[in-house]
């Protein structure tokens, strides 16, 4: 497959040192990377240590004759994905919003047919300026896309908001700029990883989620345009800032925080491994014998409890099961009243980084999936989309 091709435009903020370690990031997700300095750039980092790392010339000079045409101002933009501002002085985003065009980085944006996405990183003071904010909300309405920036401590010793974007949230919001915004407006909440049941006050019951497939899901979510919380049990994984998380670690708060959002929610992603069982209270740490008998009590099925009674949330439900995957799943689609479920194998999946998935909604469509877990989520997501989607047109024919 064809590489996708960012023109990374490097202006003269001091987070500029940081571009070099983004160049590499990109590169390792697969990005062809030419980078455009402006003149302020050079003073912060060389063009030499951006060459190195992108394994391309930098370019800065709108005049160079080597261009064919002479016409590198307009060129450059033509067979591009992307043009990533990163990071972007609060000067260079007052050029933008006045559509000024004075070097090769500002023509190019001016000249562009791709989308344009600008990672703002300055002084806290020169953030919350009334110029640059109203500059950004200007080019905001012109349709340009921002990633950050957040709060923090600055280089200059000052706390607050401007801190360049972390790269993890930056590199979703460039894969987000080249995708659709299936979801635009909605609100997407997911559950993800395992929980913990006391046995005792020093011991616990869990299960062997990982919480990668929510984690996944969660950033295939953001990447189609959703707004997504997360309600993330225990897991190895951390959530990138640009994903809301809420912790749960057992049952009883899952089952709290689920449906308290869930009414906020247009579609609830059930994938966390949640504990269908749980010990009776113990007080203290139980002694060491030979033997001990636990007495497991049944939980409520947080899903299936909401499926009888929702009408209005669009349920995702994960089945993990040890055999007959189509079957069961299809049975625990049809008893919980779920739009769509996604039953995987437990040796297949389970704290693994790849699944073998069947998708199967209302209608009876079975679609079998193998895959890492970050392809799945995407196919999910879109697959999501086109049943939701399908709903909600009949609602309004009905
Ligand atoms: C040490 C130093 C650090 C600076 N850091 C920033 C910064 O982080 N963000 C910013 O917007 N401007 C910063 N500036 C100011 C810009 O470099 C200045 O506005 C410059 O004209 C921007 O040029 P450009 O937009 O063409 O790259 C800094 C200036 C200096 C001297």
């Amino acid at each position: 497959m064809l590489k996708k091709k960012i023109l990374l435009g490097v202006t003269g903020s001091i987070a500029a040192y940081k571009t070099a370690d983004l160049i590499r990031q990109l590169r390792q997700n697969d990005y062809f990377v030419q980078v455009i300095m402006t003149k302020s750039a050079k003073e912060f980092i060389t063009p030499l240590t951006l060459q190195a790392l992108s394994g391309n010339p930098v370019l800065e000079n709108m005049w160079d004759p080597s261009e064919g045409n002479g016409m590198a101002h307009i060129n450059l933009s033509r067979n591009t994905d992307l043009i990533l501002i990163a990071p972007s002085s609060a000067n260079f985003i007052a050029k933008l919003a006045n559509g000024n065009a004075d070097d090769l980085l500002s023509n190019l944006c001016l000249a562009r047919k791709c989308p344009l996405l600008v990672a703002p990183a300055m002084n806290v003071e020169m953030y919350d300026n009334q110029a640059t904010q109203r500059n950004i909300n200007i080019i905001k309405k012109d349709g340009v896309l921002i990633s950050g920036p957040e709060s923090g401590e600055h280089a200059c010793g000052d706390h607050g908001m401007g801190r360049f974007i972390n790269f993890e949230t930056l590199i979703l919001d460039v894969e987000k700029s080249m995708v659709k915004n299936l979801f635009k407006g909605k609100n997407i909440l997911i559950s993800s990883g395992a929980t913990f049941e006391k046995i005792d006050e020093a011991r616990v019951i869990t299960n062997l989620s990982s919480g990668l497939m929510g984690l996944n899901l969660a950033k295939a979510a953001y990447k189609f345009g959703a707004e997504v919380t997360v309600i993330k049990g225990k897991s190895n994984y951390n959530f990138p800032s640009c994903i809301k998380t809420i912790e749960a670690d057992n049952h009883s708060q899952m089952q709290k925080i689920v449906n308290t959002k869930i009414v906020m929610s247009d579609i609830y992603i059930s994938a966390a491994a949640i504990s269908d069982y749980k010990p009776k209270p113990v007080y203290g740490k139980i002694k060491k014998k030979s033997k001990i008998t636990i007495d497991l009590l049944k939980t409520e099925d947080i899903l299936g409890t909401i499926g009888l009674k929702n009408k209005k949330t669009f349920l995702v439900g994960f089945a993990a099961e040890s055999e007959d995957l189509e079957k069961n799943a299809k049975k625990k689609l049809v008893e919980k009243r779920l739009d769509m479920i996604v039953g995987n194998l437990i040796k297949e999946s389970m704290g693994k980084t790849s699944s073998k998935v069947a998708i199967i909604d209302k209608s009876g469509e079975i679609k079998l999936q193998v895959g890492t877990k970050t392809n799945l989520s995407l196919m999910i997501l879109e697959h999501i989309f086109k049943i939701y989607s399908k709903e909600k047109e009949n609602e309004l024919i009905n």
